[in-house]
């Protein structure tokens, strides 16, 4: 019988499967976005066409028959440790996505070189730059005497050849993703069906010589081009490196993690000489503190199990417009307008006649609901053109009816402040504080309107 091929074409946005081709995704509306899938469609049953079945039953074996024993290599770089959950189990495979120039492949270089200090043997495969230009980049990071082995090269039957050829490789690096191509697939780098196939081959290599990978994956800001998305599902753990171009700092995120918790942060600042890593992430973020300007919030927040404290700026000036502007960096529009709702229904305070701009200090992205309280009391502070005291904090998620609600970790927020030299926290009246014995006042708090008689007591 002759194998059927069915041609299905898939969105590179989206990844919806359609079966024919339009201008613009039915789905996620992208234009342009339709590319050609080759890969062949199968029987309902999943049986190959012309291809005899051979079931045959597998080895079953208990859960708590084999001990554990697994030997992570430690990077001693304590940033990525941490977001790696302890270092890096052989056999892994890890997908590093982040914007093009915010510090991907220098901080896969440093940690290579790292690496080849404690003996390792460390491939360095680059399909984007020329072994010349990494040289020189080892030369500005001053790990120019490393013993990491480089090649410029974007096949995949190359890359797994020159793997399989020598020592036991302990890591391989592959920047990036979007450069690979297989022989045996007909599309161009970057598509979708070149980026899968060559991450499979890898992943396969990974596994089966317990050699862990490292896959380079840009994303643009729309997500338009074919990759770290879709393989995702396929790596072990998939790591976000983040950052505004314009601020140092950058933020190594785990969204997956299958050896660790996700959710940690390591952060790291882009020096001259490469990414140092930041142990003290709030000093960074609170560095260049304007505290007696009004309108200037410090928020103590958690990211992953890292307390950050971060400064909240609000401005709120006569609108000559309309329809006042409302402009926010760092934080979600939408939430912006619910608390400068609440703030007018339950307590009577308008914004209506403003223009409001609230900005994150530092270029940092805040998803926390107990960021809530901060931006209020900026907003507020901004309004009546009163500053808040210098020395206080503020977290707590603010609910519609106007009532505060707890965060988790309060402790430890309370701790990180006590560091810095706060003096009062401002939180719900349902934290729970634990035992812990902080030289923090605590402001308990139960609705958003004594937070505005508060500030109006203010000089
Ligand atoms: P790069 O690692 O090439 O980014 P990616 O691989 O994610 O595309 O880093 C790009 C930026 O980092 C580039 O704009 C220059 C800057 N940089 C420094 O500021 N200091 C340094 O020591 C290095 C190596 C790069
Ligand atoms: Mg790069």
């Amino acid at each position: 019988m002759a194998r059927s091929i069915r041609l299905n074409y898939i969105c590179q946005s989206c990844h919806t499967i359609s079966s024919r081709w339009t201008g613009k995704c039915a789905s996620c509306g992208a234009w342009n976005s339709l590319i050609e899938d080759t890969s062949h469609s199968l029987p309902p049953d999943g049986s190959l066409p012309g291809r005899k079945s051979a079931s045959r039953t597998v080895q079953l074996e208990l859960l708590k028959d084999k001990e554990i024993s697994v030997t992570r290599i430690v990077t001693h770089l304590e940033e990525l440790d941490r977001v790696t959950g302890g270092g890096i189990v052989p056999g892994a495979a890890i997908l590093i996505g982040g914007e093009p120039g915010i510090g991907k492949s220098t901080l896969l270089l440093q940690l290579a070189a790292a690496l080849t200090h404690l003996g390792l043997r460390i491939l360095y495969f680059c399909g984007e730059e020329s072994t010349a230009q990494i040289r020189m980049r080892a030369q500005r990071l001053g790990i120019l005497n490393s013993t990491v082995e480089l090649a410029s090269e974007t096949n995949v039957g190359n890359i797994i050849a020159t793997l399989k050829d020598g020592p036991k490789v302990d890591l391989v690096i592959v920047d990036s993703i979007q450069t690979l191509w297989s022989d045996n697939i007909e599309a161009i780098p970057g598509t979708i069906s070149q980026v899968r196939a060559a991450s499979q081959n890898l992943i396969r290599f990974a596994k089966q010589n317990s050699s862990a990978v490292i896959l380079v994956g840009h994303i643009t800001k729309e997500g338009q081009i074919a990759g770290p998305k879709l393989i995702e599902h396929m790596v072990d753990t998939v790591l976000y490196f983040e950052g505004d171009r314009g601020h140092p700092f950058r933020l190594l995120r785990a969204v997956k993690n299958r050896f660790g918790a996700t959710d940690e942060i390591g952060v790291f600042e882009m020096s001259d000489s490469g990414l140092q890593q930041v142990k003290n992430p709030s000093e960074l973020f609170l560095n260049e503190r304007d505290s007696t300007a009004p309108g200037v919030a410090v928020f103590a927040g958690i990211e992953g199990t890292r307390p950050i404290l971060v400064e909240i700026q609000a401005l709120v000036a006569p609108s000559a417009l309309g329809t006042p502007r409302r402009t926010v960096i760092g934080w979600e529009s939408s939430r912006l307008s619910m608390i400068l709702a609440v703030l007018d229904a339950r307590c009577g305070i308008s914004f209506a006649k403003h223009d409001v701009y609230l900005n994150v200090a530092g270029g940092l992205k805040i998803t926390e609901p107990a960021v809530d309280l901060a931006a209020a009391a900026a907003l507020l502070s901004s309004l009546s053109g009163k500053a808040l005291p210098t020395d206080h904090i503020y977290f707590g998620e603010i609910s519609l009816s106007g009532t505060i609600r707890a965060a988790g970790h309060v402790a430890n927020r309370l701790r990180e402040a006590g560091k810095l030299g706060f003096r009062r926290a401002i939180l719900s009246s349902k934290s729970d504080t634990g035992t812990q014995v902080t030289q923090i006042c605590l402001n308990r708090i139960k609705y958003i309107r004594e937070l505005a008689e508060d500030v109006s007591t203010y000089d």
